[in-house]
């Protein structure tokens, strides 16, 4: 199986009779969400989607990448949370962190996803003397950090290219028919694509939210939703072996027992961006009414130098889930050096993935001793394929995880409360009652 969910360390957290005895509230959830009548349920439409996708959009995001793939040298994309994380960690994961210095396509370049002018100005800087492409993205078309940046860009744009042509390089990827920017993309005859009402942001990466970047990476986007169509029958079956059902539960037996910070660990740098993803589905999808495992993330070894410490000795909180990857995107022999000057020729004449995974092996070992439970999934590789079935694994055991938690694992009724200040304290129309409250508080 090309991804998989492996207990082999657990045994001395869990026993088997915890599993079957917690697999009555699996089948419940798997219910649920089967018959679309648990909480959250006009929000699922991303359990279908690998096969009922719009295949004429589908086309035209293709048709779209190659444009920008031809006329472009850079592509910024503008969006935040679900509107963003999706796209760079597949970019990321499949193409490398330094995607941008080494492939011979387009630079692309998140931005809109903070409010913060430096990271806005370097962005500007990046397009100076380039043919540069936007692919404004957002859901709802009023999200402040991406409206802000879009509106900068552009006018950057129309004053680099002149309005007409500005207009035929800027995408967006919105609602079908609500909201501010699909109105102002229809006046202005942007290309637009959807986000379908019933797929939540944070489920939105296999819709054009995604893909568009994606393909502009060149990254084979068939190959991805064909991971994810085969993530939809691996991990659609109820049983107790269904890998995704079988980390809800470790994680669900896990947090009842005291457990209250899951730690997603990875020995591939490009895997970075991917935890950010996932931190975002677990975190908004379970972490309400003061409850839910709190998911926060490493990449080892890096992290064994600053978090391994805390994570040997520190609180007994956490446990730990390893993105397992059987084979690195790229190997490098050892050769044997002359003088053994580093005292590292016991390494030589083997593959630097052999020490990683020893390391990895060695970090397990330890952890476990410390009393931190492991789990493992197993990723053949980091490539499209695999990287959909992963993004289905992921929001399929996130569904289990969160109506066992008791909660519902489609809203994120949280994130308005940081807005609400924001605008009332900038003086927002509408607002204007909570402003001096606020401002006091802050005296
Ligand atoms: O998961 C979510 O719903 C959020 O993270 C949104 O994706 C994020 O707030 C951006 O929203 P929008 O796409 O409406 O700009």
């Amino acid at each position: 199986m090309a991804v998989n969910f492996n207990g082999k360390h657990l045994e001395k957290f869990i026993s088997e009779y915890e599993y079957t005895a917690l697999y009555p509230q699996v089948e419940l959830a798997h219910k649920l969400l089967e018959s679309k009548t648990g909480p959250g349920n006009d929000f699922l439409g991303w359990m279908n989607l690998p096969e009922t996708y719009d295949k004429e959009e589908f086309a035209r995001i293709k048709a779209a990448a190659e444009k920008i793939r031809n006329d472009s040298d850079v592509l910024l994309v503008a969006g935040i949370g679900g509107s963003y994380l999706g796209a760079r960690a597949v970019i990321e994961a499949c193409e490398g962190v330094y995607h941008n210095e080494l492939a011979n396509g387009p630079k692309i370049y998140f931005c809109g996803n903070s409010i913060s002018p430096s990271a806005l100005n370097d962005i500007i800087a990046l397009t100076k003397g380039k043919r540069f492409s936007i692919n404004v993205i957002s859901k709802s078309g009023t999200t402040t950090e991406t409206a802000l940046a879009f509106r900068v860009l552009r006018k950057l744009l129309v004053d680099a290219v002149g309005e007409q042509e500005a207009d035929s390089r800027i995408y967006a990827t919105t609602d079908r028919a609500k909201g501010t920017l699909k109105q102002l993309a229809d006046s202005r005859g942007w290309p637009t694509f959807v986000v379908p009402d019933d797929v939540g942001g944070r489920y939105s990466v296999l819709t054009a939210v995604g893909l568009l970047p994606i393909a502009v990476a060149g990254i084979d986007i068939d190959k991805l939703m064909q991971g994810a169509a085969d993530g939809m029958k691996l991990f659609g079956e109820c049983s107790m072996e269904n890998p995704a059902y079988k980390y809800a539960m470790t994680r669900t037996i896990l947090y009842r027992k005291g457990k209250k910070v899951e730690t997603l660990a990875c020995f591939e740098p490009d895997f970075a961006m991917m935890s950010e993803w996932f931190k975002q589905l677990y975190g908004e999808s379970e972490g309400k009414d003061q409850k839910g495992l709190m998911p926060t993330s490493c990449i080892f070894s890096t992290d064994l130098h600053s978090m391994g410490q805390y994570l040997q000795d520190g609180s007994r909180i956490m446990f730990e889930t390893f993105v397992d990857v059987k084979q690195p995107a790229k190997d490098l022999y050892l050769e044997e050096l002359e003088g053994n000057f580093d005292g590292l020729n016991f390494l030589s004449g083997q593959n630097m993935s052999v020490v990683n995974r020893k390391a990895m092996e060695g970090t397990i070992l330890a952890h476990t001793d410390g009393g931190v439970p492991v789990g493992l999934i197993e990723v053949d590789a980091l490539d499209a394929y695999n990287m959909g079935l992963l993004i289905y694994f992921f929001w399929k055991g996130c569904a289990v995880s969160g109506y066992m938690l008791g909660v519902n694992p489609f809203d994120q009724p949280g994130v308005e409360s940081y807005k609400k200040n924001m605008f009332a304290l900038m003086g927002k129309p509408g607002y204007e009652g909570m402003k001096a409250e606020l401002e006091a508080k802050l005296k």
